[in-house]
């Protein structure tokens, strides 16, 4: 055991300022903030190399997992401190315990969430790595998925036969359908019972649980406009299973634009009549086309605008914003479905931070209502979850 963690097992207590002044000494002294039981264990061992177990239980993680079960305001606040120090010596938010657990997930699991000082610290230490990480990846990584998923688009739309046995599309469909794009477009789509699947993988694209928040947004979609005044224009980035849109044509809209690039799903409202409804606008293919020629032709403006798209990330979204702006009313509203981070209550709290500050570059407020979520959908019939919260924030963000 190391001093540093021998210290952060908090034996003595009251916990006071004297814990602040002998970690800070500790870690002025060389010791690293991110110094794991794993490593230690493995240094008193003697092995020089510490195997990657995937379990990294850092001294936050002692420190969390060490608070007494009372502990008074005075006492918070000096833990505070220590989280503060460790942080400053560059102790991780996000790194995954001995027993799959992050610092944050072990302080919700103690009920220290929702407002709790301690929690939020973990969620403002994820929010200044999530943004420090983005300044540094920006021109990389971007840049890179870009580059990749361009290449990947041009295997896949290249017309070499698969009977040919083409590396190139052997390449592309090895790819995950739900981290890549081009691969998703590309993969088969099949319609059951209660979702919407990739045929091969059962890669969840949509699933009926998520019925109750499809109602909830459309409510928002109209929750402003004024209800004598003719229906209002909207948008819906992404069919799927057609919840929303469902909803939606119930309360009549003047015009409704849906937005959608799979061609299965295409295919699926061409079936369903959906391209034979009078108030209905399709625009076929993925909405970094089809919108930026709305936005070039300025001749339509939305009140209320939904994002629910699949196998897109954070980084979309970015790009999405700057058209959003573009192209709704100065009093329209803007939703998505938010499944952000949402594999971890904790991530999913970073994320909720992270899209207020990003909609406020755009002069933009979010507002979250949260959703309890009862039971846990059944995801038996796919591949992986993709929600593991117990509640749903649900984003309303409009012009500030
Ligand atoms: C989760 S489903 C949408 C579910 C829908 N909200 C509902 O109520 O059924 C995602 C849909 O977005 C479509 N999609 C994925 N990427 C897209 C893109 N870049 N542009 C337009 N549609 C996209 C998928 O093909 C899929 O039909």
């Amino acid at each position: 055991m190391s001093s540093l963690h021998e210290l952060l097992n908090l034996q003595t207590q009251p916990i006071d300022e004297s814990y602040v002044e002998k970690l800070t000494a500790l870690l002025k002294s060389g010791i690293p903030a991110t110094y794991t039981i794993e490593q230690i264990a493995a240094h008193e061992a003697g092995q020089d190399d510490v195997q990657d177990t995937g379990s990294n239980t850092t001294p936050l993680h002692t420190l969390i997992r060490s608070l007494p079960d009372v502990f008074s305001e005075k006492e918070t606040q000096i833990v505070l401190k220590m989280m503060d120090v460790l942080f400053e010596f560059g102790a991780g938010w996000n790194f995954l315990d001995f027993e799959n657990k992050s610092p944050g997930d072990l302080l919700f699991e103690r009920g220290f969430c929702d407002g709790n000082v301690l929690y939020n610290r973990i969620v403002e230490a994820g929010v200044s790595a999530e943004l420090l990480l983005r300044k540094l990846n920006d021109d990389i990584e971007f840049l890179d998925v870009e580059q990749e998923d361009k290449e990947e688009e041009e295997e896949i739309e290249s017309e070499v036969p698969s009977s040919q046995g083409s590396v190139a599309a052997e390449h592309a469909e090895q790819h995950d359908t739900a981290e890549h794009q081009a691969a998703y477009l590309k993969a088969d789509l099949e319609y059951t019972a209660n979702a919407l699947v990739t045929k091969e993988n059962k890669d969840g694209v949509m699933m009926d649980w998520e019925t109750d928040i499809m109602r909830l947004a459309c409510e928002t979609m109209f929750q402003h406009h004024d209800a004598t005044a003719d229906g209002p224009v909207v948008l819906n980035i992404g069919f799927g299973m057609g919840i929303i849109d469902t909803f939606i044509q119930d309360r009549q809209p003047a015009k409704h634009y849906i937005c959608e690039a799979h061609p299965d799903v295409l295919k699926h409202m061409r079936e369903q009549g959906w391209h034979e409804k009078p108030n209905v606008v399709i625009l076929s293919g993925r909405w970094q086309e089809t919108l930026s020629k709305l936005l070039d032709e300025g001749s339509v403006f939305f009140d209320a605008i939904y994002y629910d798209t699949f196998s897109e990330h954070y980084a979309d979204m970015l790009d999405l914003y700057d058209t959003i702006v573009g192209l709704i009313k100065p009093d329209g509203v803007f939703s998505f479905f938010n499944g952000l981070g949402a594999d971890r209550q904790v991530c999913y709290d970073v994320y909720k931070r992270v899209v207020e500050m990003d909609v406020k570059n755009y002069g933009m407020k979010c507002d979250f209502d949260t959703i309890p979520l009862p039971k846990n959908p059944d995801w038996e019939d796919v591949r992986r979850s993709y929600f593991s919260c117990d509640r749903y924030y649900h984003p309303k963000i409009r012009f500030a």
